[in-house]
């Protein structure tokens, strides 16, 4: 969340300044709980987590307030800038649902039932068919085959999310172990194959030897979800292999 508003913060144009401010503000309000999170570790008291998720929680309610708020004056026309409709709307929805998840957590919520395992599938393909259509409106055009490779993650990416769509249409009939397995196997392949794209173009622009307009934070962040969702991807693999046994 704190990387969101940094991105957003350099996107906006010099004369949007109470815009900026906003972004800034959630630097800050990010920046201090991580702060407070350093100081805690697996014997602090479970209370003290609790009403850390429900302080987390609503700062997060509140940035989605504030891209949903930018996004609506970027398609209304009311401001121009290089933030782009679908990365705000991007964040928007990583930011709904990570307070989401922060209040499942609450509730104690943590087994992930076959419903579950699909959707988390369909908002993280599209997450991943997001980010292959934003490095590839980013790198410079002259950039041909990286551009090209980040065009084919998006359409390998789309196909997977319309897949994982039809097979959340079948449900409750899909629901079974051997149809699950193959999804999240078919899934990994590629959420592999782009994370190492992810990282070779960090570490390009890091090193400054290929020509975009990507931050190199943000060649980090994006590399880093897609390291997320693999983790996601082998705690429900590893769900249903202990179930079968
Ligand atoms: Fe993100
Ligand atoms: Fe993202």
């Amino acid at each position: 969340m704190k990387e969101h508003a940094f991105f957003l913060s350099l996107g906006f144009t010099a004369d949007q300044t109470e815009l900026i401010q906003e972004a800034q503000n959630f630097i800050t309000v990010f920046e201090r709980i991580e702060e407070q999170i350093s100081s805690y570790n697996e014997n602090t008291d479970p209370e003290v987590i609790r009403q850390l998720n429900i302080q987390v929680y609503q700062s997060t309610s509140y940035i989605w307030a504030y891209k949903r708020k930018v996004l609506g004056l970027i398609l209304s026309c009311k401001i121009i800038s290089n933030n782009i409709p679908l990365l705000v709307d991007h964040t928007s929805r990583e930011a709904y649902y990570f307070a989401k998840r922060l209040k499942e957590l609450n509730e104690g919520i943590l087994i992930p039932l076959p419903e579950a395992i699909i959707k988390e599938n369909v908002f993280f393909l599209k997450i991943m068919a997001d980010h292959s259509k934003f490095i590839g409106h980013l790198l410079d055009p002259s950039e041909r085959k990286l551009v090209d490779q980040a065009r084919e993650f998006s359409h390998d990416f789309d196909q997977l999310l319309f897949q994982a769509q039809d097979l959340d249409h079948m449900r409750p009939q899909s629901e079974t172990t051997p149809l699950l397995d193959q999804f999240l196997d078919q899934n990994r392949v590629s959420v592999v194959a782009l994370r190492d794209f992810k990282k070779t173009a960090r570490d390009l622009i890091e090193a400054c030897r290929i020509k975009s307009n990507i931050p190199a934070l943000l060649a980090d962040h994006v590399y880093r979800e897609a390291d997320h969702f693999l983790h996601i991807i082998d705690a429900f693999d590893a769900h249903l292999t202990a179930q079968k046994s």
